[in-house]
């Protein structure tokens, strides 16, 4: 047996055990009806938690029907929800990950068209048979981007009201097991567009200086906190940067990393961009593999908070190698759990011990065993290609 790569160790964050270091980032798959858990989330989410991933996140659910981004969004707003929910988490955890939910307001980017069907704000015409349109609100009346809905510039009593919705979505995801919640506090999402001067323009203790901006989220993530039992662990996944000059930036992550460290979060999830259209542009400039990880890092570094690192991480010894350099605590991957949702039991057999087995589905690992043992007497192995030493082989 190799020695355990960081990869592989084992981690404790208040009363959630993972078994190892690799999370599914949230991820969107637009294809609930009412927010509701159909069979397609029970494959989907069972296939990463099967395929050895420690920490499996579930896609941004809405905090209300409003707050979701498309008519496709799961939700957490009604105990209709709960019965699905309940057995997602269950199921998620019956195959020993930790499930974990993000919630989510979508502000002034709710009412669009999933991303797979383009992404464009839903319009009376583009509404599809069963799709309802509804008035977006946010911190000011500034719609995302051209086309888009203009929100309606929320009250302190809306904001009051938001404020309990949290507390209540996150207490109905307690009662249905996921043993983790993820404030969104990214991507241009309503809380967000509070942080951000570009979309925030108000006058108002919720706007202007940057401690007003950062108020809202400190307070969702406070009343969270209290609102949970302590061994929940809460994690805010936040925009580092909006990738604009005169927009949201690292310095204002770095104060905010503290803020929210001392309403009671337990992680940062560091992502980047999403508030407007621009930063895209941006940040397609920088974008390798890690490009966030270094945001994460800082934060890490100057705040002491465990982080969540994410963007365009592709090879298990690439992911290992973030972690044995300190710049994370967790390594999130997206589309290439998408691509491979055994990207995590792969890694295992890649890093760890070739061969072994064990944290497979018995029904699966009682024959891989002994299959993978039987190719390594051929001097062969599973991510072996057959062709690649077959003399027949075409060029
Ligand atoms: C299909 C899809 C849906 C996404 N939905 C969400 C989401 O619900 N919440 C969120 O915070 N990020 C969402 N993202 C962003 C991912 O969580 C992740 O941060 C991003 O894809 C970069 O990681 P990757 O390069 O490993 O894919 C989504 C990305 C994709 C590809």
């Amino acid at each position: 047996m190799m020695s355990q790569p960081p990869l592989f160790s084992p981690w404790r964050l208040r009363g959630a055990s993972i078994r190892n270091r690799v999370a599914l980032s949230p991820m969107c798959m637009y294809c609930a009806r009412d927010g509701l858990v159909s069979d397609f989330h029970m494959s989907h989410y069972a296939g990463f938690a099967m395929g050895g991933t420690g920490l499996v996140w579930l896609e941004a659910t809405a905090i209300r029907p409003e707050g979701r981004i498309s008519n496709g969004c799961l939700g957490i707003w009604d105990e209709a929800q709960l019965p699905g929910l309940t057995r997602l988490a269950t199921h998620i955890a019956s195959f020993g990950a930790v499930p974990g939910i993000q919630l989510n307001h979508a502000g002034r980017k709710a009412a669009a068209k999933p991303a797979w069907a383009g992404g464009a704000p839903l319009t009376p015409v583009t509404l599809a048979d069963g799709e309802r349109l509804w008035q977006p609100i946010g911190p000011s009346d500034v719609p995302f981007a051209e086309g888009w809905q203009t929100p309606r510039a929320m009250s302190l009593d809306d904001i009051a009201a938001l404020r309990s919705d949290f507390v209540a979505a996150a207490q109905r995801a307690v009662r249905a097991g996921f043993k983790m919640i993820e404030l969104h506090f990214a991507h241009g999402y309503l809380i967000q567009s509070f942080l951000s001067p570009l979309a925030n323009h108000r006058t108002d203790a919720y706007g202007g200086s940057l401690e007003n901006r950062m108020r809202l989220a400190a307070e969702i993530a406070g009343d969270v906190r209290e609102a949970m039992p302590a061994e929940i662990p809460l994690v805010a996944r936040i925009s580092a940067t909006d990738w604009i000059e005169g927009g949201w930036t690292l310095d204002d992550s770095l104060v905010l990393a503290r803020l929210l460290k001392g309403a009671g979060v337990d992680m940062l999830d560091v992502s980047s961009g999403g508030n407007m259209v621009q930063g895209v542009a941006n940040s397609a400039l920088t974008q390798r593999s890690g490009y966030q990880t270094d945001f994460a890092h800082q934060i890490r570094t100057a705040t002491g908070l465990p982080v969540q690192t994410v963007g365009l991480i592709r090879s298990a010894a690439f992911a290992n190698q973030l972690l044995e350099d300190g710049k994370a605590d967790m390594v999130a991957l997206g589309r290439q759990m998408l691509f491979n949702p055994r990207w995590a039991a792969h890694a295992f057999q890649e890093l760890a011990a070739p061969g072994d087995f064990s944290g497979w589905p018995a029904p699966y690992g009682w024959w891989l065993e002994k299959w993978s043992r039987s190719l390594a007497r051929k001097g062969e192995s599973p991510f072996h290609r057959e062709l690649e030493d077959d003399p027949r082989r075409p060029n």
